[in-house]
């Protein structure tokens, strides 16, 4: 396991140099270099800290983070693989791929200081591009604000006196400029007399079409395993993720389009359109990517059964949940 770090300097644009172990992070007006040894690797800056932002706020997610077809992570619960080429055919085939294991909380930091320091003023990797500033050029100032932002934890259900997770124009979560069309309508609530501030009911879809994030799974129902996580989607899923257990999607308005690929090689296997409506099982062998061309809601329902990662690497689970 490596843990060697290396001091940052900033270059000659204000940014700094960023080091675990043997990769080396380096960002100019574009682009994030990654050095590693044998090689080096290349990513739009854009790109790159989408995908950082989403690896960081997730804590290195479910399996693999692909941020493109060369570099990502895979998350063994406590540690981390971040790898070059590991899920690449040709990477491999060739033997230039490179993994190196960390202490998840070792790379977690340093993604931390490399998303700080790389994300200028104005520029918010959660938002959708049509709603964010540049992210482009030499150093300038930052947004840590946007970088460090915490979900909303209901400590009672949503909109009852005393939780602080609803959402109102007042509170700055208006509702986005795409979900115009999603209805905003409220339930009524008759609650028996003594009850007014134990009964409760809201309308879900305005609470998500107030979401100021893009491409962020938020738990909005738990029981046990069973997480039940709303998002509200535009342009493209910054990562390609590659699930160690089988995943469910829940299309609730508009569209999403995605490429699955097996989860080893990338090979390509299907185009999926998503309708509203329509409900889809991710297999455990799998990569995925959506495209939402207009803002729209998606439930992710994941089971976080921490055995579930070995059952179907072990193949005593199959990948696909039924046969048809
Ligand atoms: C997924 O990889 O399954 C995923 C991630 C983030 C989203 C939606 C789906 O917003
Ligand atoms: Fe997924």
């Amino acid at each position: 396991m490596s843990t060697a770090q290396t001091a940052a300097v900033a270059n000659a644009l204000g940014y700094k140099d960023h080091s675990i172990g043997g990769f080396t992070f380096k960002r100019d007006e574009y682009f994030a270099h990654i050095f590693y040894p044998g090689g080096r690797h290349i990513m739009q800056i854009d790109a790159f800290l989408r995908a950082l932002m989403r690896d960081v706020a997730w804590g290195f997610f479910y399996g693999t983070v692909n941020f493109d077809t060369v570099f990502g992570t895979v998350n063994h619960y406590g540690t981390v693989e971040m790898f070059i080429g590991l899920f690449n055919e040709a990477y491999r085939a060739n033997n230039r791929h490179h993994v190196e294991t960390f202490e998840s909380k070792d790379l977690k930091k340093v993604f931390e200081e490399v998303l700080a320091d790389w994300t200028n003023e104005g520029f918010d990797p959660f938002a959708a591009p049509d709603e964010t500033g540049t992210v482009y050029g030499a150093k300038k100032g930052n947004n840590i604000k946007a970088i460090t932002r915490q979900r909303l934890v209901a400590d009672r259900m949503v909109g009852l006196p005393g939780d602080l997770g609803y959402r109102t124009d007042q509170d700055g979560f208006t509702v986005n400029r795409q979900f115009q069309d999603v209805p905003q309508d409220k339930p009524e609530i008759h609650a028996a007399q003594g009850f007014e501030n134990e009964v409760h009911a809201f309308n879900f879809f305005e609470y998500v079409s107030r979401s100021d994030v893009t491409w962020n799974p938020s738990v909005v129902s738990c029981v046990k395993d069973s997480q039940f996580c709303a998002t509200t989607e535009e342009h493209v899923l910054p990562i390609t993720h590659g699930n160690d257990r089988v995943e469910w999607f829940i299309q609730a308005t508009d569209e999403i389009i995605w490429d699955i690929d097996d989860r080893a090689t990338g090979r390509p296997r299907a185009k999926v359109t998503m309708r509203a409506g329509d409900v889809a099982a991710m297999p455990a062998n799998i990569r995925h990517r959506g495209y939402s061309p207009k803002r729209s809601i998606l439930i992710v329902w994941e089971n976080n059964d921490g055995g579930l990662p070995q059952r179907y690497a072990s193949g005593e689970l199959a990948p696909n949940p039924v046969d048809f």
